[in-house]
């Protein structure tokens, strides 16, 4: 008998990123299209279950084995770590982590130590650790593009996906941290218990993705 399997979407963009790639592989989501305030979603034509969560709990909810599959950012596994297999790139989802500075500053030239603001605390750490460079590090929970606008920081490590939100506040990116784009990951047991369901599951998806390219 075949097991259902329960994989975690990120709401939002890459919820209808998912969707689009799952109705593509020929799965019925309209479940997931009309959520309504509902968090769990059986899909009618395949043995999938489709749960909705932010993209740290996604992590959380795939390390603990409650969710056998899911969809999230290469920025939260970045950031957030853990253990799990990181099995797909899905290439959708595409943006990079960059360093940002107010435009026209000189971020290097200085012997003092730098203040860095950003949501990602610990990619910030891991790149400045790599250049042997010490910088205190102020954790912001969302537009973050504000902290050197407003002096309290000399830059931020930020998600650039158009470019337009740094622009707009006068900041410019001087240097790349990592690309970042969503990933299919696997709860490391699932991977063996129901490796039926999982490898047929992936097929599908590699399929489709193999397809596109
Ligand atoms: C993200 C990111 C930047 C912006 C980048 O913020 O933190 O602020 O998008 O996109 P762009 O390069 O296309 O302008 P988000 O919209 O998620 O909001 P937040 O800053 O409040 O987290």
């Amino acid at each position: 008998m075949s097991e259902r399997l329960r994989i975690a979407l990120t709401k939002g963009r890459l919820q209808d990123k998912s969707v689009e790639l799952f109705e593509a592989m020929g799965l019925n989501c309209s479940p997931v299209r009309n959520p309504g305030r509902r968090l769990i979603h059986a899909l009618p034509n395949y043995p999938l279950d489709a749960v909705l969560a932010k993209a740290p709990d996604v992590i959380t909810y795939v390390e603990h084995g409650v969710c056998d599959l899911g969809v999230v950012g290469k920025d939260t596994i970045l950031e957030k770590g853990g253990a799990f297999y990181e099995v797909l790139d899905l290439g959708f989802g595409r943006c990079r982590f960059a360093l940002a500075v107010k435009k026209g500053s000189d971020f290097y030239g200085t012997y003092k130590t730098r203040r860095i603001a950003s949501k990602y605390p610990n990619v910030t750490r891991a790149f400045f650790e790599g250049k042997g460079m010490d910088v205190d590090i102020i954790k912001i929970e969302g537009s973050v593009e504000l902290a050197p606008i407003l002096d309290l920081a000399d830059g931020i490590v930020d998600i650039v996906e158009t470019g337009a939100t740094l622009k707009e506040n006068g900041l410019e990116p001087i240097e790349d941290v990592a690309q970042v784009s969503a990933r299919l990951i696997v709860n490391t047991a699932s991977m063996k218990l129901y490796k039926n369901e999982i490898t047929d599951f992936l097929s599908r998806v590699e399929r489709e993705l193999g397809g596109k390219a």
